[in-house]
Order: structure tokens, then sequence, then C-alpha cells
């Protein structure tokens, strides 16, 4: 897949998934604006990137003026915007009677109004050149976890504004689609990985038999992003070894 030309925004660029896709889309010849809360990382991961198709921008997705800077920075560096790719998320784990309030509203704020306000400024510019959105969601919003609610509220969410955003958006030529990963090996699910039991339980569950890397999820929103998926809109696709072919029953090998 080719993306010469084409101007590529990702937030969360600065770890797992987002660094992964944004080293991706920098590969396959695109401009890229990396975007996170952590300059640090974002300085680590664009510094191995060419120079003249590399922009980071210290961004909190969850605040209107940032994600505006964000975009108008890729604008008037890069001239446009073919994709941007709301992917920043932090997790919040528990029942509803164990989540505070203060976690509830700040998963809310970067997981699910992260991704309505990238949309919303990036629109305008999609717009000019027939460009794409791509979300994470997460089989957490297509499905529910135990003691996840509050992450597969958000994500749940996710999934629903991308079918309605791809709806609302398609005669303007603009498409929106969200991977749905189950377990990747990122940051974000380190304490996960660690723990041997957690892990045999995750491997019961998924028929391809490993969890996810950042580059297999990577793979699948360029695919989105790309003129090979030109009549796929509204999908939530998982990118999940199977976890979601499932129907919840315990799988078991024959004797
Ligand atoms: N790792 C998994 O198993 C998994 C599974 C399904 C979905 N996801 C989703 O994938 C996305 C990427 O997560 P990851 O697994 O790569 O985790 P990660 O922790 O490695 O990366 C998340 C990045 O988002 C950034 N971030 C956090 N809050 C932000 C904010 N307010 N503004 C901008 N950036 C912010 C972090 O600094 C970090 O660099 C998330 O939306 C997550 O919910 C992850």
């Amino acid at each position: 897949m080719k993306f010469d030309d084409k101007v590529v925004i990702v937030t969360g660029a600065g770890s797992g998934i987002g660094a992964a896709t944004a080293r991706a889309f920098s590969e396959a010849g695109a401009s890229v604006v990396l975007a996170d809360v952590d300059q640090q990382e974002l300085d680590d991961i664009a510094g191995k990137l060419p120079r003249d198709r590399t922009l980071t921008i210290r961004t909190d997705v969850s605040r209107a003026d940032d994600v505006d800077a964000m975009v108008k920075a890729a604008v008037d560096r890069f001239g446009g915007l073919d994709v941007i790719f709301n992917n920043a998320g932090i997790l919040v784990e528990g029942p509803v009677d164990k989540t505070s309030l203060d976690d509830w509203n700040r998963i809310v704020a970067v997981n699910l109004t992260g991704v309505f306000l990238g949309s919303k400024a990036a629109l305008p510019h999609l717009r000019e050149r027939k460009g794409c959105i791509v979300n994470t969601a997460s089989v957490s919003g297509l499905g529910g976890d135990l003691e996840m609610a509050a992450y597969d509220t958000v994500k749940g969410g996710v999934a629903n504004l991308t079918r309605a955003m791809a709806i609302d958006h398609g005669r303007a030529g603009v498409r929106v689609n969200a991977v749905c990963p189950s377990l990747t090996r990122t940051g974000m699910t380190e304490d996960m990985q660690d723990d041997e039991a957690t892990v045999k339980a995750f491997l019961d569950r998924i028929p391809l038999g490993r969890i996810g890397e950042p580059e297999d999820i990577a793979k699948v929103v360029l695919f989105l992003a790309s003129d090979y998926a030109g009549f796929v809109t509204g999908v939530n696709l998982p990118v999940d070894g199977g976890v979601t072919a499932s129907n919840g029953q315990p799988l078991f090998e024959n004797a």
C-alpha cells in the first residue's frame, strides 16, 4: 500500500498501536503528524522517521484547543489532511460500583470525546480531499468484559460513533471505520502480559493462539485508510485472532 503525498495524523503515537501505525504510514510514504500527551515518547519515535515528512505535536485529545491546534499544524505544515487515526486511549478497570466519577469522566474525555474532537476538527479538511477517519475501538466495544464497565462503555460509544459518522459523511466521500483489537502487546496491557494465568486465560479464548502485536493492528489501519478499502465504511473490524468468532462458550480441544 502506498501513501505517497498523503497526510496522516496519528493520535496516541507515542506508544503501542499508535507508534506502530505512525511508523507503518511513514514507511508507506505518508507525511505523518504524531500526536500524544507524552512529548518525550513522540521525540523517540519521530527521531527514527524521515525529518521532512514527520511532525510531532504534544496534544491532549480531550482538549478541543489542543486538537484544533494539532489539525491546524498538520494542514499548515503539509498542505492538507487525508487521514486521521483517532487512537489515543487509556484504560480504567473495575465494575461501576468501584469506578470513581473522576476515572469515569477521564476515560470518557480521552477515549470517546477525543474521537469526537479529532473527527470534528479533521472533517472540513477530509471533505476537501475525500479522506477518511479510522478509530481505535476494541473488541470491548463489541461486547462486555468482566470488570471493565467504563472502558466497555466508551469503546461501545466509539464503535457506534464510527457507524454514525460513516452514514453522515459518506455522501461527501469521507469513509469512517474502526479497528477492534483484542489483547495487544503494548504498554497499556503490560500488567496482563506479565501475569501467566491471565495470558493463559486469554490464549484459551484466541483461535489463532497468540496475542496481538501492535504491527498486526497497524496493517489493518493502513488497509482501512487505503484505496483497497474504498467501498468500506461504517465497519468496526475485529483484529482479534478470532476472539469474536466465538459464541462465548468455552473452547475445548477434542480429546
Ligand atoms: N493494547 C490492547 O490490548 C488494546 C486492545 C484494544 C484496544 N486498544 C486501544 O488501542 C489504543 C492504543 O492503546 P495502546 O494499546 O497502544 O496503549 P499505549 O498505552 O501503549 O498507548 C496509548 C498512547 O495514548 C497516549 N495518550 C493517553 N492519553 C492521551 C491523551 N489524553 N491525549 C493524547 N494521547 C494520550 C499515551 O501517552 C500513549 O502513548 C487505545 O485506544 C486502546 O484503548 C488497546
